[in-house]
């Protein structure tokens, strides 16, 4: 991908999450807090290590009660592209000392932070950008010696059956997968680095919805097709609509989608 279509691809993202942050704090933050649980939870880090925590893609926040309860006198700065995401976020945030969030492309972090930062947490935003790979290894560079990288990111296949694997299948009709081999580059791109992997394991957990069209509605207006829904119209989310309800469960949804958790630890000298 050339600079243009990177900027490009960055431009219709955070299009499509400044039209969705409303409905994703609403709909999908609270059935994505197990795994920010997780997410913050696995950063283990005494307080020798000094520097801040940032969570780059931090959308609403979700991630900044339970850092504030885990670390309540590190700096804490979040970062998303979406100009919405960041609004709600300062709102979330309020006017607790330490905690701000800056609007940008988290995919290469400022130079500033390089070496400087005691955690990096990051939950669902690494599948969207465009060169992961590229990110995680800047993300690791923000790290001090002995700081934590904790990453959830959700895979290419996230389950066999279940309202996420139907999405996939009837948006692939449409419109081409991304090349994935970058998931299998994590783990030895960090190692490279000098990171020790602490942890690498897929959680699952349960996530139920009132039924199949308020899945797709929340899903394509308020969650990760926001961006694709802008760009093809009307139109075309309504024939996708109907190709994804034509034999879809009837009722209350529930499945069980797996996503992937990095842990690593920046190396010590
Ligand atoms: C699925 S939301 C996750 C938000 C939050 N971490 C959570 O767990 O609810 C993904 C977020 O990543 C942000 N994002 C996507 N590409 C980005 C980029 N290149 N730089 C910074 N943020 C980005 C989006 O704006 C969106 O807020």
């Amino acid at each position: 991908m050339n600079d243009q279509a990177v900027n490009d691809r960055l431009e219709r993202i955070a299009a499509g999450w400044d039209g969705a942050a409303e409905g994703y704090d609403a709909y999908f933050v609270p059935r994505f807090a197990p795994w920010v649980t997780a997410a913050v939870q696995a950063v283990e880090i005494d307080d020798t290590r000094s520097g801040p925590v940032l969570v780059p893609c931090c959308g609403t926040f979700p991630e900044l009660d339970a850092l504030i309860e885990l670390f309540p006198d590190r700096e804490i700065v979040g970062i998303d592209l979406s100009a919405e995401m960041v609004r709600r976020a300062r709102l979330r945030a309020g006017d607790r000392p330490g905690v701000t969030v800056v609007e940008g492309d988290a995919s290469t972090l400022d130079p500033r932070w390089t070496g400087n930062c005691a955690a990096v947490v990051s939950v669902f935003g690494l599948q969207q950008l465009p060169r992961p790979e590229h990110a995680i290894t800047s993300w690791l560079a923000a790290l001090g010696p002995g700081g934590v990288l904790s990453v959830v990111y959700w895979p290419d296949v996230t389950e066999s059956d279940g309202p996420f694997a139907r999405m996939d299948a009837v948006v692939r009709r449409h419109v081409p997968a991304g090349d994935s081999a970058w998931e299998d580059e994590l783990v030895p791109t960090l190692r490279a680095q000098g990171a020790v992997i602490e942890r690498d394991d897929r959680p699952s957990h349960p996530m139920s919805h009132p039924d199949a069209p308020a899945f797709f509605d929340a899903y394509v207006r308020s969650g990760p097709l926001s961006a694709l829904a802008i760009a093809r119209g009307d139109t075309f989310v309504a024939g996708l609509r109907a190709e994804f309800l034509r034999g879809a469960p009837q009722g209350r949804w529930d499945h069980r989608p797996r996503a992937r958790h990095i842990v690593a630890r920046q190396s010590t000298p």
